[in-house]
């Protein structure tokens, strides 16, 4: 926390450390313009993308939140080219394989949701190995979604719960919120206070669909490897001036 104090100054004292949102999602969006802008390949922006996850979950784990979500690789970004892909691929390879070591002395904990079982073997015994190696890590769980689509796991969902009732495990009449929210992905993950998306752009795209009900949108104009850690302090701050009612008065 001195830390923060010393890098923000004025900043964090307009931070509340007692009103932290205790889960914050982020769809990273603005690599490929931001690359486009200096004349380089995409790739590259995608390499400055992961730049900027490094110093995010950084800040975020210093700040103290609990949860840190990011949206790395949906159901859909299957559609882009074929050197796109891998390029992305060999990005979240690295990510994981560096993790300890950049993350040392530190208490994050990664986790990943999505279908793993649609990426390569290598990329699974890296998700396996880095989740086994973290899994009883107390501090800010970083949670990569990949191969993340929130209509495919309301899908599978629902596949599950029709198999319960089927086999006659399940009453329909148990069909209820908390055992949707249970068989999640997310099943013991938070439902995010703030979902961030860079770049101006407004839309959802399909990200963590239920578990965003009553969650706070951010959308800064800033294209994802601008984004900063003053800009993930200001998020915080944005967030702590929301008044949530989920529905109320
Ligand atoms: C959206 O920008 C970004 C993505 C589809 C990839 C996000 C990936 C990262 C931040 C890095 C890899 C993640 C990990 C966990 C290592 P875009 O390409 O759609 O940008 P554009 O809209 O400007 O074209």
């Amino acid at each position: 926390m001195l830390f923060i104090d010393k890098l923000f100054g004025k900043e964090d004292k307009k931070l509340d450390k007692g009103k932290l949102p205790v889960h914050i999602a982020i769809i990273p969006d603005g690599n490929g313009r931001w690359a486009k802008k200096r004349g380089l390949p995409r790739s590259i922006g995608h390499k400055e993308g992961t730049n900027a996850l490094r110093s995010i979950v950084k800040i975020a784990d210093r700040v103290g939140i609990k949860y840190l979500t990011i949206y790395a690789f949906s159901t859909e970004n299957w559609r882009r080219p074929k050197d796109e892909v891998d390029t992305l691929m060999a990005l979240m390879l690295e990510f994981l394989k560096n993790a300890e070591k950049e993350l040392e002395g530190s208490d994050v904990r990664i986790r990943v949701i999505g279908n793993t079982k649609g990426m390569s073997g290598e990329l699974q015994n890296e998700i396996k190995r880095v989740t086994k190696l973290t899994e009883k890590r107390k501090g800010l769980n970083l949670v990569i979604a990949l191969n993340y689509g929130g209509r495919d796991e309301i899908i599978n969902t629902i596949k599950d719960i029709a198999r319960d009732v089927l086999d006659g495990k399940l009453s329909i009449d148990r069909i209820n919120e908390q055992l949707i929210s249970e068989k999640l992905y997310t099943s013991d993950i938070p439902d995010p206070d703030m979902i961030i998306r860079t770049s101006g752009e407004l839309r959802s795209s399909n990200f963590l669909l239920w578990q965003s009900a009553y969650t706070e949108y951010w959308f800064p104009d800033m294209l994802w490897p601008d984004f900063k850690e003053k800009d993930f302090i200001e998020a915080v701050c944005e967030y702590q001036k929301r008044n949530r009612r989920y529905g109320g008065v």
